[in-house]
């Protein structure tokens, strides 16, 4: 029985690269707003792979809720279902932080997993909640930042600095570094939840200056976040300023303000699929799916 890949572009690419059946998946819209996919070629197989392409401006509402369905078909279909969603929508909020707020990471990974058999995700937000608590099924996050650095190889290693704009960046600093010889620096983040606003402090007598800065972060939405940090490092005399992250939201005006930061570098994933994407989410995929070692499941 043959396996397949059901999806848009980056299942296409997964497809190719692991040598699965491709089954494109064709996307409607009622008036009323209901969502009706439908994956072309269906067929009885062995392994069935779900993996949906996400855009910037797309409604993640949207996207879940074809997801859902998708999962439910092939499970009539295949004999295992594996679930990729390149960015794990509902992530951020893994905590009661106000009284009254669902946990939705926690309610909404129980949706995904209904007709699963494993899930895949890139860098998962992983704060107070780990995918290994959202979800009861096998799960695997698998994390973009040493391809994001290979992307800054060229940099010179003693003349830059990576930063990361809060405690839980140390990690997303750490790998993106692993391979560069790169220093890193965490910074202090508070975020008011009521208003949303953010404010960073850099750690105290830190030389920035002459000095090649990349700001690295696993979500990019307001641009907030990155703003602030860039408002006290300019204050310095650096000699450049890049970003890299993995997950580019990039809500409404956050491309333009970037750009008018003229940063020597911007590089992005193509977990959702903005201007900035220049590592491919699929290869690295592909890596974990195909190694036996890693990716146990193959031997069930
Ligand atoms: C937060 O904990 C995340 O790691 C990101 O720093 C955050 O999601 C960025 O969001 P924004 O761009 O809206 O500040």
């Amino acid at each position: 029985m043959i396996n397949i890949v059901v999806g848009n572009n980056l299942a296409h690419s997964l497809a190719e690269l692991i040598k699965f059946q491709f089954c494109p998946v064709e996307m409607k819209k009622f008036c009323d707003g209901e969502v009706k996919p439908r994956i072309k070629n269906i067929r009885q197989s062995n392994w069935g792979i779900l993996m949906l392409d996400i855009y910037q401006d797309e409604n993640i509402n949207d996207y879940l809720v074809n997801f859902f369905l998708l999962a439910a078909r092939m499970k009539q279909s295949c004999k295992k279902v594996i679930g990729v969603i390149p960015y794990l929508p509902y992530s951020r909020q893994d905590k009661e932080f106000v009284k009254g707020e669902p946990v939705s990471g926690k309610i909404i990974a129980a949706h995904i997993e209904k007709n699963l058999d494993a899930f895949i995700t890139f860098n998962s937000h992983n704060h107070r909640l780990k995918l290994n608590d959202l979800f009861s099924i096998p799960n695997y996050n698998i994390s973009l930042f040493p391809e994001l650095g290979e992307y800054f190889k060229k940099f010179p290693a003693d003349n830059t600095l990576v930063i990361a704009p809060d405690q839980e960046a140390r990690d997303f600093a750490q790998d993106f570094c692993q391979n560069t010889g790169f220093q890193y620096i965490v910074c202090h983040k508070k975020r008011n939840i009521y208003t949303n606003k953010v404010k960073l402090q850099l750690p105290r007598d830190f030389d920035l200056n002459n000095k090649n800065i990349i700001i690295v972060d696993d979500i990019i939405a307001s641009g907030n976040t990155l703003m602030n940090l860039v408002s006290q490092i300019k204050k310095q005399n650096i000699k450049s300023l890049s970003f890299a992250f993995v997950h580019g939201l990039l809500v409404g005006d956050t491309e333009m303000a970037f750009k008018k930061l003229k940063p020597k570098l911007i590089v992005s994933t193509n977990t959702i699929f903005n201007e900035f994407m220049k590592v491919d989410c699929a290869k690295s995929l592909a890596l974990l799916i195909t190694n036996k070692n890693k990716f146990k499941l193959w031997n069930k």
